[in-house]
């Protein structure tokens, strides 16, 4: 596992746009609808960055829920935040890619994890991991930056409140930047990386894991919420809800 990752260096800036309102409008009732009812359920929430997602679940009634993530800034807030509202969650750091299995967990939240694999046999790994935490008959579900977009919608969406450029010519490890906003007026960025849609089909099935798809976004409008605005969004959407099973 590398000893500094990536998010350690933005934690709060990343916790922070949490609250941007394509999160909130999209990001979230997608991921809650693939969800379906959670009451019981022992939950994974791989990664688990601040635990916005593992303390959702919590609170929606999942009998257990462990929250892991490779940066220890990440994991460190999740945890302070548990210390001072408990809800029962466990988190520790860890690396998908490597993890082996921590238990039988019948829901995997997998929440822009698999774009951080560059290479398709990083993706096995992830797969493998994810395979080796479901119970027989347990469900994957995620959200991830959209593979499948056409080329000319990436650039910037400021009007949503972040940037999504990718290296050209678009092929297998292509590196894509996120920048977003900072509270203070500026901005900060991560990388994510393009593997092509039918790469993470493939990918799925070799590791033991049925019914992959890709789920189109759907938007959750607030009274007052431009509906044209938010389907624009939609349209083609830069994220993508995804979702798998292991076989009974
Ligand atoms: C975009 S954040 C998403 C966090 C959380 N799922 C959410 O939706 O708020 C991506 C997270 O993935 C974590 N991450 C990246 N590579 C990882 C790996 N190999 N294993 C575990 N976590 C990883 C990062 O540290 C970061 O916290």
């Amino acid at each position: 596992m590398p000893d500094h990752a990536e998010y350690d260096d933005i934690a709060e800036e990343y916790a922070a746009s949490k609250q941007l309102p394509f999160r909130i409008v999209v990001e979230a009732p997608t991921l809650f609808d693939l969800a379906g009812d959670v009451r019981g359920l022992a939950v994974l929430d791989l990664p688990c960055g601040d635990g916005t997602y593992s303390r959702a679940f919590a609170r929606r009634g999942a009998g257990s829920v462990v929250g892991i993530d490779l940066s220890s800034a990440m994991v460190e807030r999740a945890r302070s935040i548990e210390r001072e509202q408990p809800l029962g969650i466990l988190y520790q750091v860890g690396d998908a890619a490597n993890l082996g299995a921590v238990g039988a967990f019948d829901l995997v939240v997998a929440c822009y994890l698999f774009n951080y694999a560059q290479t398709r046999a990083q993706l096995l790994t992830f797969a493998h991991t994810v395979y080796a935490n479901l119970k027989p008959g347990g469900r994957m579900i995620g959200i991830n930056d959209n593979p499948r977009t056409a080329l000319s919608r990436y650039g910037d969406r400021a009007a949503y409140g972040f940037s999504r450029t990718i290296d050209l010519p678009r092929r297998e490890g292509s590196r894509i930047r996120y920048t977003m906003p900072t509270a203070d007026g500026g901005t900060f960025g991560f990388d994510n990386f393009w593997l092509a849609p039918e790469t993470y089909e493939q990918v799925f099935a070799e590791a033991g894991l049925e019914d992959f798809r890709f789920v189109d976004c759907r938007a959750e409008l607030s009274p007052g919420q431009d509906r044209t605005f938010w389907n624009d969004f939609l349209r083609d959407c830069p994220i993508t809800g995804l979702a798998a099973r292991r076989p009974d």
